[in-house]
């Protein structure tokens, strides 16, 4: 099976490279752990899971200077052709074939919005995904709180690595994720979306001693700017 890196650029931005490369959720700019500037980044597609700041990130910035194709639901798709630059939308269930790499959307249970100063622009609702890429599939679950399909995506995809948040208050803390483990059965979970801020510090290595306490799951802790190959 041919190779795939996946980088951590901090928070829920991964960079996955084949053939192509792919940018999930970029949020570089206003991170402060962020390893690279989004200058440094030159993806081919960049998917983007909602509309929050620290997800749509510098999307449209890198789009713009790069012209790579961006995949997102349907209503933040909008919203960024608003900003003179082109987005495919699509929507959840679906699959697209972007390059050679699938993408299907998931659901995710958050919430999802474009904020401006004092108002939002519609978001449509917030995603995740699997991605398929040089004969790989990886779990992307955005910002999430646990939910039961979770077992369904994995029966129907079966994803060998899940990117699962651990952040807790918007997203699943650790509890939840390890719950997210037995649901899922990945052989590899890099845990994304904590400390970044911290209002979600957490302790990666107590999920770590959670999960493998229960199942056999590798739980790999990255560094903003460390990769893994598959
Ligand atoms: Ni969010
Ligand atoms: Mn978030």
């Amino acid at each position: 099976m041919a190779g795939v890196k996946i980088t951590w650029l901090g928070h829920s931005a991964f960079l996955f490279e084949a053939e192509k490369k792919l940018l999930i959720d970029p949020f570089i700019s206003g991170n402060p752990l962020a390893p690279c500037s989004p200058e440094e980044l030159n993806p081919d597609i960049i998917a983007v899971t909602h509309g929050h700041r620290d997800h749509l990130g510098d999307t449209i910035e890198i789009g713009k200077r790069t012209g790579c194709r961006i995949i997102t639901i349907h209503e933040v798709a909008n919203y960024i052709k608003s900003k003179g630059v082109f987005a495919e939308g699509m929507g959840k269930g679906g699959t697209v074939n972007v390059e050679g790499i699938k993408l299907t959307m998931t659901d995710a249970l958050h919430s999802s919005s474009i904020d401006a100063s004092g108002f939002s622009f519609d978001g449509g609702s917030p995603a995740g995904f699997i991605i398929r890429i040089n004969g790989h599939s990886i779990y992307h679950a955005g910002d999430t709180g646990i939910f039961g399909d979770m077992q369904l995506i994995s029966e129907l995809y079966e994803p060998e690595l899940a990117l699962l948040p651990i952040g807790d208050k918007f997203t699943m803390g650790i509890k939840e994720a390890t719950k997210a483990v037995e649901l899922i059965r990945p052989r590899i979970v890099i845990p994304m979306h904590y400390s970044t801020f911290d209002v979600i510090k957490q302790d990666p290595e107590e999920f770590k001693r959670a999960v493998e306490a229960k199942v056999d799951t590798k739980i790999i802790i990255m560094k903003p700017g460390e990769s893994i190959k598959l």
